[in-house]
């Protein structure tokens, strides 16, 4: 199927990609099967959603994960063996995946990419006592991902924007940016996953996004529900527990005046910071004082819903926002939801599916473009309010038994086109979505 050369004497290309995301709450592997296209370098690139799915993580394998985070003290031997389970089960999410959809991982992917379970994440050692450096890890091995699927595979993106300066999350804003990024509204792309960050979109400058975290999505409630129901229950549905309780807003305003919440962004956490056991303290304190489960339920909500909204007075852009898409799981949880809008009665509040993304599906989305960019050698957009504005690709790869057709595939794509004039891509158009949101 030889398509017309364009100027530099390329043709175009055509990429079908598996991102997957394995999320701070360890839930399990949310996976996107994505096609690329883009009939030129100087072209929009366009991104069409195919499939969607969610694949459990294994209960074993969790808790080992959780353990091995909350003790923070593990041997090469746990940390070794870990790796190469993740790598097993997002192997085996893949061709789950496609089985399930009825595609082939031999003829219809061309690249997996996407972040293995997020094992320490300390970009902000000045916040920690001792002699910390700043350091990301995560694990999920992607030689295991190519043996097992046959596709070339990729990861390691967060590191890799660690070594350019930056602190390697949340890396969404290009994303976001390329997706929602309007002329004359200010916009916010909000994910609540265990961990909560926005990307804020001001109007009319897709260069202009930036992103940060602003401390716990999920991760205290799910840990306040496992240790309330000793593990029975994982979340809190629908936040059926928080609404039969009462919140204690002086619990919530002095945890919000911890260092994390107050410190200047740019700033990104994770479970080092927000881990289970600060929730049970939070809990704990509360019983002690006569609290029901439910009020500590509520409470630990609060603390989520009221970060969100005071990191939008304080971070957001001059008028405030006037429109917010939300995806993570949190976002099904009306608690939250209810609070922000109280807070928030100018801005429109909206579930990301409304653009035909899956409110469950964003972050895997951009593994995809990630994974993307990387193989086809293009930096991303670089958010500002960073510590560094040092663009570059990001990103590992591991090839896979397709790695030369793709390879001799992106270098028909760039042709002639001069090294030095490659940029990132700044215009990308998404069309209408094959998948049910
Ligand atoms: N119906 C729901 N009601 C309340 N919370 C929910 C619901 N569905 C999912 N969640 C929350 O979302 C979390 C998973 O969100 P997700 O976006 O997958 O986060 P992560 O990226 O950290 O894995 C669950 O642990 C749970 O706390
Ligand atoms: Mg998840």
């Amino acid at each position: 199927m030889p398509s017309a050369l364009n100027q530099f004497g390329g043709s175009p290309l055509s990429l079908k990609v598996i991102g997957h995301n394995a999320g701070t709450s360890m839930d399990g592997v949310d996976l996107v099967h994505v096609h690329f296209t883009q009939d030129s370098p100087r072209a929009p690139l366009k991104m069409q959603l195919l499939h969607y799915g969610e694949y459990p993580m294994p209960k074993k394998l969790k808790a080992r994960v959780m353990k091995l985070i909350k003790e923070n003290k593990t041997t090469p031997e746990e940390m070794a063996i870990v790796n190469i389970q993740l790598g097993e089960v997002i192997s085996d999410a893949v061709n789950w995946f496609a089985q399930e959809n009825n595609f082939s991982l031999a003829s219809d992917v061309d690249l997996i990419g996407g972040q293995g379970q997020t094992i320490w994440h300390l970009p902000l050692p000045e916040l920690f006592e001792g002699n910390q450096s700043r350091a990301h890890l995560d694990m999920g091995e992607i030689a295991i991902i190519a043996a097992g699927t046959g596709v070339t595979s990729l990861g390691n993106f967060r590191v890799s924007d660690m070594a350019l300066g930056r602190q390697g999350c949340p890396l969404f804003a290009a994303l976001d940016s390329l997706l929602l990024s309007h002329p004359t509204l200010n916009r916010a792309v909000q994910n609540i996953g265990g961990i909560a960050n926005f990307s804020i979109l001001p109007r009319a400058a897709v260069e202009e996004c930036y992103d940060f975290d602003t401390g716990p999505g999920n991760v205290f409630i799910d840990a306040a529900v496992r240790y309330f129901t000793g593990g029975q229950q994982e979340y809190d549905k629908d936040g059926a527990m928080g609404q039969k309780g009462k919140v204690d807003q002086s619990v919530v305003d002095r945890v919000l005046q911890g260092p994390y919440f107050v410190h200047d962004i740019p700033k990104t956490t994770g479970r080092e910071t927000f881990g289970d056991r600060m929730a049970e303290d939070i809990c704990d304190e509360m019983l002690a004082r006569g609290a029901t489960p439910e009020d500590c339920v509520a409470t630990i909500t609060r603390i989520t819903a009221q970060s969100l909204a005071d990191a939008y007075e304080r971070w957001g852009p001059p008028g405030g926002v006037d429109e917010i898409y939300m995806g993570g799981g949190g976002s099904y949880n009306p608690n939250i939801i209810k609070y922000l809008k109280e807070r928030l009665p100018n801005t429109r509040i909206v579930p990301i599916s409304e653009i035909g993304i899956p409110i469950g599906a964003k972050e895997a989305l951009g593994f995809a473009l990630l994974t993307h960019e990387c193989f086809v050698g293009r930096p991303m957009i670089v958010p500002k309010r960073t510590e560094s504005d040092r663009p570059g690709v990001v990103g590992q790869i591991q090839p896979g038994k397709n790695m030369h057709r793709i390879r001799q595939h992106v270098a028909q794509f760039w042709g002639d086109f001069p090294e030095e004039d490659v940029k990132c891509t700044t215009e990308m158009i998404l069309l209408p979505s094959l998948c049910n949101s």
